[in-house]
């Protein structure tokens, strides 16, 4: 049997999507991306640079126009998958079970359902996967959240919603969490609690953490490692660079 121990979660050359609307041209590069297993970065820049689209790269839910190299490796011991070669050969189921297996979204929207409870938000992932565990009330203590389980979305305010949404990332224990704009429309003192929170139970579980973020001075407080970027003209189309 081959060991593949040591290989990072991403590892990415080359990885390109454009994107064009309205007569825009929105080009994303990443020439080298890597993620170790449990390790944080973060990618940040103003709005529209291609955050939410790396993301959805990573996740997998956007079939890029370029890839080298996109081996993802979710779980200890086993072969890194070929993500590249997945999209090649249209198998998009297969990247759909990876995801919902090993990755936890923490979408820029919030996005829970509003017509389940709190709980039921939570234990998605799981309904989804037809697994049961036992970590949704220590999460929710974790995250100050178990006094709202049986509320309904529309009754929580936006923070709270936030770390909902977090808990929802975390319940079926991911191999990479990619959060998109984790704090957005909360209050400073919020973010920074829902961030370290966030920050702190990825840590604890050896989950590996990808922050889309505009806000880089709490980001840079943090002293959290950032991807490399560049944003630039060419010929009528925006060109933004990430990589590592
Ligand atoms: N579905 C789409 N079709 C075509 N272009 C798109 C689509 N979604 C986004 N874009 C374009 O891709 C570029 C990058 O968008 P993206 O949402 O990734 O940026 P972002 O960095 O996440 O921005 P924000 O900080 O505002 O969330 C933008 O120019 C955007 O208009
Ligand atoms: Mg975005």
């Amino acid at each position: 049997m081959t060991v593949h121990d040591g290989a990072p979660v991403f590892d990415v050359l080359d990885l390109a999507k454009r994107r064009e609307k309205a007569g825009h041209i929105f080009e994303l590069r990443v020439p080298r991306f890597v993620l170790d297993r449990g390790g944080i970065v973060v990618a940040r820049g103003r709005s529209g640079c291609g955050k939410s689209t790396l993301l959805d790269l990573l996740a997998m839910t956007l079939e890029p126009s370029e890839s080298g190299t996109f081996r993802f490796s979710p779980a200890e011991n086993e072969k890194p998958v070929d993500v590249a070669g997945l999209w090649r050969r249209k198998q998009e189921g297969r990247a759909s079970r990876l995801r919902g297996r090993y990755i936890g979204y923490v979408l820029q929207t919030g996005d829970l359902l509003p017509f389940l409870s709190v709980a039921e938000n939570i234990l998605l992932p799981l309904r989804l996967l037809a697994e049961t565990n036992d970590r949704l009330m220590p999460l929710a203590e974790r995250l100050e959240i178990d006094h709202l389980l049986k509320k309904m979305p529309s009754d929580l305010s936006v923070g709270e919603r936030q770390r909902v949404a977090i808990g929802r990332a975390l319940v079926h224990d991911p191999a990479v969490i990619l959060a998109d704009e984790p704090t957005a429309s909360v209050d400073p003192v919020t973010a920074d609690h829902v961030f370290r929170l966030l920050l702190d139970v990825a840590r604890e579980r050896g989950i590996a953490l990808v922050v889309a973020s505009h806000d880089w001075l709490r980001l840079d407080a943090l002293g959290l490692p950032a991807l490399e970027h560049r944003l630039g003209h060419d010929e009528g189309c925006v060109r933004s660079e990430f990589w590592n």
